[in-house]
């Protein structure tokens, strides 16, 4: 047994010993969008600290503990706090948290993130359904021994973020009347956010977002097989002929202010996904 798969049944040993509960449905939340964890009825709370091997979130506006509970009906955990590459941690770190969630029974995952818009039909504020990824990380969390048990050597990324569980979020949008757009999400190490030069160069090679995280948890996951839904909430506007100066407080204030509505989206997905049998 490889020492991350050790590593992995030791975390969910302990989990064990905690809850019983068997999510099917894993969430991870994004920066100032802590909202949907106040919908779920929750029947188990664990920080990470008290986990074995689990990275602790850094990050003032992040708080690290994993929920564990029912929405909409159905069993989920969500991790309140994700851990980002440029706080220092590895890739191998930052998406611990998803092997263990699929050890726990979770197949699918949903993830949200605060991203830059720099497609010029997006505004801040509205919510961007991510349809695929490019990654400029500059790393990859499959890097090094692959642990056949986990996932294959060479993981197919053809449909990084399922085709179903987009559309199933876009008929939960229309009928919350909500508008939800579709687009590419990029993702760059951080922390500073990108120049003029940057953004002009991102837009070029393809994206409407840009942010610091979601694509290492969305690999891993694929490697892992499974079935993940993406969101961004576009919290700032990343035109690079009319750029203003960024303000953390005030990105942070947009992904507050539009949250309600992504966690609408995120419950009313929730309640209609089908109930799948987990077999690890
Ligand atoms: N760039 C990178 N990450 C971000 C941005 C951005 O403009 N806005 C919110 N997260």
């Amino acid at each position: 047994m490889t020492e991350l798969r050790k590593r992995i049944e030791e975390s969910v040993a302990f989990i064990r010993t905690k809850t019983p509960l068997e999510p099917a449905t894993g969430i991870i939340l994004g920066t100032g969008l802590g909202g949907l964890s106040r919908e779920i009825v929750p029947e188990a709370v664990i920080d990470y600290g008290e986990i074995p091997h689990f990275p602790l979130s850094t990050v003032e506006s992040h708080r690290g503990r994993l929920i564990f509970g029912t929405l909409g009906g159905k069993k989920v955990v969500a991790m309140q706090g994700r851990l980002h590459y440029y706080e220092g941690y590895t890739m191998e770190q930052v998406t611990f948290p998803v092997r263990v969630m699929n050890f726990l029974g979770v197949r699918t995952l949903l993830i949200s993130n605060a991203a830059g818009g720099m497609n010029p039909q997006f505004t801040r504020g509205i919510i961007m359904v991510i349809t695929d990824h490019i990654n400029l990380l500059g790393d990859n969390p499959l890097i090094g021994p692959n642990d056949d048990t986990l996932g294959p050597r060479f993981p197919d990324m053809s449909e990084p973020y399922s085709r179903t569980l987009i559309v199933l979020a876009e008929r939960v949008a229309l009928d919350l009347k909500i508008r939800l757009e579709r687009g590419v999400f990029v993702a760059v190490p951080g922390p500073n956010l990108e120049t003029r030069a940057e953004y002009r160069f991102l837009r070029f090679i393809g994206a409407d977002a840009v942010g610091m995280s979601t694509v290492p948890e969305n690999i891993v996951a694929n490697h892992m097989g499974m079935k993940v839904l993406g969101f961004s909430i576009i919290t700032d506007e990343c035109f690079p002929d009319s750029l203003q100066v960024a303000k953390v407080e005030e990105i942070i204030a947009v992904a507050n202010s539009t949250e309600p509505r992504l966690t609408a989206i995120m419950k009313g997905v929730v309640e209609r996904l089908p109930v799948v049998q987990s077999a690890r």
